[in-house]
């Protein structure tokens, strides 16, 4: 291990080590922290899942993943090193006897027990419950769970409430993957690093602002899962409300895990709540039907393998939120986020209020008002649009519209770029918080999710079609349009 920062050797144990997200991401995330040297030499690594298998095929298993998903060849020596951390275990979850055989492998004393569960939620009461029994837990041994982490308050209750009968909060760590990427990090320094920004983040000079994430993918053999879960679930209750709280959030005391949840659970209570009353002016919901996508036809959502052709599931939300405090009165924050939309793209604006008189008439009639644009996916960059003075000897001031490209890429060209769970991973490692949710924080964004939710049932409307490749529905144009504003294209 090469990095100064040190950390504890630790036993990491996947959960369904032969499944989608441990095969596609968690393999290929700890094969790159193993090149970067940031994996502690002792540390040891065990797939634990239902099928016959020995260590030698899930070496196999390990090795074709990274060469179908890693994108790169594999080194031969980082793999070696790599491969030698690697075992498995066949438990089946639902069996308490079974979390027996993973006292052979690891040992809690002297590396720290690292449980990621990458697998149903169904199973995550049972895997607490054999950890439990088996002996190995102490104090320092940490869970680490993926979205979705229930399907409504009540149900996320329940999940929350089974990892408290076995493990206190400072040991569970709940993903949102989007808290690993480098954008949604460099929120913090933005705002709290650049006074720029700090003095003219509020209804004082910010009139509204807008977070997109598009997606170009569609339900991807996912009907079983997306079709009882939607868009607003599945990426609104999670992703686009950890964005929105590190845009809103107070500044926090210091950088630690509870200064910076205890802002973000502040910003979550003050989202006026949306409910049958106003659903239907504050709301829109949109399902794509057949389209084309970068020049191929691509089917609709009912055309999909697996449909339910009867299906009035949302796979497009777009929402006005208001967030009732001292800071953000009267500065809507507009959210969309979609699948099968035109490009992937993940985007916050920040529009900035237009000036009190304009000068420049002979330049704008009106004076287009400034923009901060963060670009989170595909590229990473921050732009400001501004308007300057046309280079000229005439007589008359021409204005002309400018980006002014405040992008870190080039800074950080000779770092190597890690996706989130790289990240996670390793701050996980680090017994680092920070970047993993709070029961409290999930709690919240459900109670506010939860009141759409049942205001949708009650609206008892179909979701609007829009054209895969598009930008959602019409009816997503006209929720800014009738309040004067329009989404960023
Ligand atoms: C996941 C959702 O959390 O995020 C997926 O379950 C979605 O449906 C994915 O496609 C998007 O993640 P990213 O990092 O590609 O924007």
């Amino acid at each position: 291990m090469q990095n100064q920062q040190t950390f504890r050797p630790c036993d990491l144990v996947i959960y369904g080590a032969l499944g989608d997200l441990s095969t596609r991401k968690l393999i290929a995330s700890l094969y790159r922290l193993e090149k970067a040297g940031l994996i502690e030499d002792d540390t040891q690594i065990t797939g634990v899942d239902l099928h016959d298998k020995t260590s030698t095929e899930f070496i196999e298993i390990a090795q074709q993943s990274l060469q179908k998903f890693l994108n790169e060849t594999l080194d031969p020596t980082v793999w070696k090193q790599f491969s030698a951390r690697l075992a498995y275990l066949k438990i089946d979850l639902t069996k308490k006897q079974q979390y027996k055989k993973l006292a052979s492998r690891v040992d809690a004393e002297k590396r720290d027990l690292i449980n990621y569960f990458s697998v149903a939620p169904f199973l995550f009461k049972h895997i607490c419950q054999g950890l439990n029994q088996s002996g190995i837990l102490n104090k320092r041994s940490k869970v680490v769970v993926e979205k979705p982490l229930g399907h409504d308050l009540k149900s996320s209750q329940e999940i929350n409430d089974a990892f408290a009968e076995v493990f206190n909060e400072d040991q569970i760590y709940r993903i949102d993957h989007y808290l690993g990427k480098e954008t949604v990090l460099n929120l913090l320094a933005l705002r709290f690093a650049n006074s720029i920004f700090t003095s003219n983040w509020d209804h004082n000079t910010i009139d509204s602002i807008q977070i997109t994430v598009s997606e170009e993918v569609g339900i991807e053999g996912r009907w079983g899962y997306f079709d009882h879960t939607g868009q607003t679930r599945d990426m609104l209750q999670n992703h686009l409300l950890q964005i929105l709280t590190f845009i809103a959030m107070e500044p926090p005391v210091n950088l630690e895990a509870k200064s910076i949840r205890r802002e973000k659970v502040k910003v979550l209570e003050a989202l006026r709540p949306i409910t049958a009353s106003n659903v239907s002016k504050k709301t829109v919901r949109g399902q794509y039907t057949s389209g084309f996508l970068n020049g191929a036809a691509v089917p609709g959502y009912l055309e999909e393998e697996g449909a339910n052709t009867e299906s009035t599931n949302e796979s497009f939300v777009a929402i006005r939120v208001d967030i009732d405090n001292w800071r953000w009165a009267d500065v809507p924050f507009y959210l969309r986020t979609g699948k099968r939309m035109q490009s992937k793209r993940t985007e916050i604006v920040i529009n900035f209020k237009q000036l009190p008189h304009n000068i420049f008439k002979d330049s704008f009639q009106d004076l287009p008002a400034n923009k901060l644009v963060i670009h989170l996916q595909k590229q990473e960059g921050v732009e400001v649009h501004m308007l300057n003075k046309v280079p000229s000897l005439d007589g008359n001031i021409k204005l002309q519209k400018t980006k002014l490209d405040l992008s870190f890429s080039d800074s950080g060209k000779e770092k190597p770029v890690f996706g989130g769970y790289e990240r996670l991973m390793l701050e996980t490692m680090r017994s680092n918080p920070t970047l993993f949710l709070s029961r409290e924080e999930i709690e919240q964004a459900w109670t506010w999710v939860d009141s759409i939710q049942d205001a949708w049932v009650h609206q008892n409307e179909s979701p609007k079609p829009y054209p895969a490749g598009s930008w959602g529905p019409v009816a997503s144009v006209a929720l800014l349009a009738r309040d004067g504003r329009n989404w960023e294209e």
